[in-house]
């Protein structure tokens, strides 16, 4: 193996990372989005020595345990209105694998079966297996090679769904031509991501089309596939990304905030009426895998939904990401190759406007320059339209990390190059 050029990390605390040096990184991207509490929560920490202790695993179809059960109530008291089932996975692919699942075997059961088309955005990201990466809207993750592994059933021409040039994101029109394209009666679902995540870097998707594709979707007979592997358990402000529309998806999947990074746990929240459908019990229809909601991995949920619940940490997202939007505008007007803001709560994106012979390049210049700085932000975008880089701090932030966020950018977008003409 070769040596890596990023710090080795030692440990973590709060909003901090601190390499083997002793150096501190302000986490400015919560991990992947996933650290929404922070590093080294105490009543998380505990929760998980206190499970470590009694059971840390017993496969579903053997035993129920403790820990699974009272997160399954207690992540339906904040799910969306209407969802009567949850589905376990280790991580978001999985869960967006659970969800196709779900979406064609629904459609086989309610006498749809020619319902195999599943449409798509691009730019998206759905994860790395096999169908989650079909329906990615990401050339760069598609590598040519992967080919055969793309179940292209899935698929069928005019499914990937592209915004006008020059938008971040698919509008209404695009959404109809995609769908009168394909032919409504071949649909089995659309999945979308209500607020963007690497792949537009924190672009929301309009309120109005996520509305109208709802409305779609009941009238025609596919189901609404909500994407919320980052979005989700507070991130933008409110519980679920969709709230903002006032839209309840078919299927919800979520991940990462799901855990705070602490350990793997996916879900996949599924309404009632498409429940319903089964004859038997949907997971064992759908099955899942061997750790599938283990005992270790739900003690450790139930805590941090515990604290989010507890600290109405989506509410705090709301307040500090509004004032984040409105002094990162601000830090970013004075630098030309800075194109703006975006995003929703503390799901933000900082717009780049970079090389377009080089896309990408001013994101990483930028992302090593702030890691300098001892700043850590992730990449967003996939072309040149997109190229940003994410601003998504912890939901628990101080005032004080805040501030230090905004000053530690500021030393780093210093570095920025001269814009190219
Ligand atoms: C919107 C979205 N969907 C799916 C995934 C895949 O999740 P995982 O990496 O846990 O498989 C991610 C991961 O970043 C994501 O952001």
């Amino acid at each position: 193996m070769t040596a890596s050029p990023l710090p080795m990390a030692a440990s973590a605390q709060g909003s901090y990372v601190y390499d083997e040096t002793g150096k501190d990184y302000l986490d400015a991207s919560s991990g992947v989005l996933n650290v929404n509490l922070g590093h080294g929560n105490p009543q998380v920490l505990a929760a998980i020595r206190d499970q470590l202790a009694k059971v840390t695993f017993t496969h579903r179809t053997q035993f129920a345990n403790r820990p699974l059960a009272r997160l399954t109530e207690e992540l339906l008291a904040v799910a969306p209105a209407g969802t009567g089932h949850v589905e376990y996975a280790n991580s978001g692919s999985e869960a967006n694998e659970c969800a196709l699942r779900i979406a064609l075997a629904y459609h086989h059961r309610t006498g749809s079966p020619g319902r195999t088309v599943v449409l798509s955005e691009q730019p998206s990201y759905h994860g790395m297996t096999a169908g989650a990466l079909a329906l990615t809207g990401q050339p760069p993750k598609l590598d040519p090679s992967f080919a055969p592994l793309l179940p292209s059933a899935l698929a069928a021409d005019g499914s990937r769904v592209r915004p006008v040039p020059g938008a971040l994101r698919a509008g209404t029109e695009q959404w109809r031509h995609a769908l009168d394209t394909v032919g409504r009666a071949r649909v089995a679902a659309v999945i979308v991501e209500p607020v963007g995540g690497s792949s537009s870097g924190a672009a929301p998707m309009a309120e109005d089309t996520l509305r109208w594709l709802r409305a779609e979707a009941d009238h025609h007979g596919f189901l609404l596939i909500a994407d919320e592997v980052m979005s989700g358990f507070g991130r933008t402000g409110r519980w679920w990304a969709c709230d903002h529309a006032g839209v309840a998806p078919d299927l919800l999947t979520s991940g990462k905030g799901l855990t705070g990074g602490y350990t793997s746990l996916a879900v996949t929240l599924v309404q009632e009426r498409v429940a319903a459908a089964f004859e038997r019990p949907l997971g064992s229809v759908v099955l899942g895998h061997t750790m599938s909601g283990n005992p270790l991995a739900a003690a450790a949920s139930l805590a941090v939904l515990r604290q989010l619940r507890g600290q109405d940490l989506p509410a705090r997202a709301a307040v500090l990401g509004a004032e984040l939007l409105e002094r990162l505008s601000k830090l970013g007007a004075p630098y030309p190759l800075v194109t703006g803001v975006r995003g929703r709560g503390l799901m933000l994106g900082l717009g780049l406007s970079g090389d377009p012979a080089r896309p990408l390049e001013l994101s990483r210049t930028l992302i090593a320059a702030a890691r300098r700085h001892g700043l850590i932000l992730c990449p967003g975008g996939i072309d040149a339209t997109t190229e940003s880089v994410m601003v998504a701090p912890p939901l628990t932030t101080s005032d004080h990390e805040l501030t230090e966020l905004l000053r530690r950018l500021e030393c780093a977008l210093g570095e920025l190059p001269a814009p190219v003409r």
